[in-house]
């Protein structure tokens, strides 16, 4: 395993790219894994989402955020004032990791190695990209987007800046599903996606 780097076609399009990392051997986790499952949505997005990594529809799809938690996260895009084809939504790393328990796939957190060696797909996306604002759903997120010590409650309701561009974050959609009080926890996350509506330019 040596990082998806040595993966990246230099001077690649999306498109390219997208097709490179499908190839993808930079760590483990594509062999139990069905696809590589890279972002998606418009090349010049204003606005870029980064959550954790595919869950088990997902990797069955090859599309992010297809699952219950992009479901929730839907619905809370389209309360915000967003419509979803309008941001590129994607996942600090592009493959799913899983124990096995019985015949179902349970989603396992990767490890800092596993989203650094997957940093440079989601670097180079940012890089193509360009947007404006981009929103860490997440801790993972957090931190594959500003580092290992970061975490996503400073980033709720404000946004930092970056040199490329300026980030916020908010829970994961994951996190809102599990939450004791779903009520209260949907309330807050999409008090957050309304405050990243506002803040997109
Ligand atoms: N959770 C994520 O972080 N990303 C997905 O694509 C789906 C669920
Ligand atoms: Fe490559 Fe990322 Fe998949 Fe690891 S998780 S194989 S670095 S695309």
């Amino acid at each position: 395993p040596v990082g998806a780097a040595e993966f990246v076609p230099g001077g690649a399009d999306l498109g390219r790219v997208r097709a490179a990392a499908a190839e993808c051997r930079g760590c483990d986790l594509y062999r139990d894994a069905t696809q590589t499952v890279f972002g998606a949505g418009p090349a010049h997005a204003p606005v870029v989402m980064v959550g954790e990594q595919p869950g088990d529809q997902e990797d069955l799809r090859g599309e992010p955020f297809v699952g219950p938690a992009g479901r929730l996260l839907d619905r809370a895009l389209e309360e915000a004032g967003f419509q979803r084809e309008e941001l590129y939504l994607t996942n600090a790393v592009k493959h799913f990791k899983f124990t096995e328990r019985g015949k179902r796939r349970i989603h396992k957190q990767p490890s800092r190695t596993e989203v650094v060696a997957c940093s440079a797909w989601l670097a180079t996306e940012l890089d193509l990209i360009g947007p404006d604002l981009v929103v860490c759903l997440g801790a993972v997120a957090a931190k594959a987007v500003l580092g290992p010590s970061a975490t996503v409650g400073p980033l709720r309701g404000r946004t930092v800046e970056r040199p490329d561009f300026r980030v916020t974050g908010t829970v994961h959609p994951s996190s809102v599903l599990r939450a004791p009080d779903r009520e209260a926890a949907y309330t807050e996350f999409l008090a957050d996606l309304t405050y990243v509506h506002d803040s997109a330019r």
